[in-house]
């Protein structure tokens, strides 16, 4: 059986093409990470960054460019983070399955667009307890969305997003058709 962390392994060599060249004018796929960008700028943090399932490095386009010295990316895919580091050499990515916990810490835990919901809720707060995060930065797949990976995922609806997460009184909001935005 050919697992996620292959399968995006073999992504990661069309991965560019498809998603991000063109960028946030000419790619229509790059409308979503602009939409996240555009949220973040308004709402966002400021602080040590933790990203889980950093993928190309596209995280670090939608957070407005971090200081490289604030912010780590974690990833499965040794692929994807390459394509990350050719991107952005001065920041520092970590290959690691974030289904599993690890020692870091930092003020804001990101997530976006698949992780979160790979991983799945309960792992997520794991990790921003661990970590001693104050922030939290998500974007969910809706419960209609198929991400085309023909993997299990957990999915979720924006109200069980509000019922699990309430504690931390956060955001919770569509994105678009086919994400919810979160943060605290
Ligand atoms: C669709 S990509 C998105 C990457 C990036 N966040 C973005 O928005 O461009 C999803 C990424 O999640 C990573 N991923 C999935 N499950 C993971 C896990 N358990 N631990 C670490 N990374 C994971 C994959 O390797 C892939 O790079």
């Amino acid at each position: 059986m050919v697992s996620l962390k292959d399968k995006y392994n073999e992504a990661s060599t069309w991965y560019e093409q498809k998603y991000v060249e063109g960028g946030w004018k000419n790619n229509p796929y790059m409308k979503d990470e602009y939409d996240a960008h555009q949220f973040w700028m308004k709402n966002g943090e400021v602080g040590r960054i933790i990203s889980l399932g950093i993928g190309s490095g596209q995280d670090i386009e939608i957070l407005g460019k971090p200081h490289p010295k604030t912010f780590v990316g974690y990833d499965m895919s040794e692929g994807m983070l390459n394509n990350a580091r050719q991107k952005f050499p001065e920041y520092t990515f970590k290959i690691h399955d974030c289904k599993e916990y690890f020692q870091d810490h930092c003020d804001i835990l990101v997530s976006m667009f698949g992780t979160p919901n790979y991983i799945g809720l309960s792992k997520l707060i794991g990790h921003y307890q661990r970590l001693k995060a104050q922030h939290a930065f998500f974007v969910f797949y809706n419960e209609n969305y198929d991400d085309g990976f023909g993997e299990f995922y957990y999915k979720y609806t924006q109200e069980e997003i509000e019922r699990v997460l309430q504690p931390f009184d956060p955001i919770v909001q569509p994105l678009n058709k086919n994400y919810y935005i979160v943060k605290w």
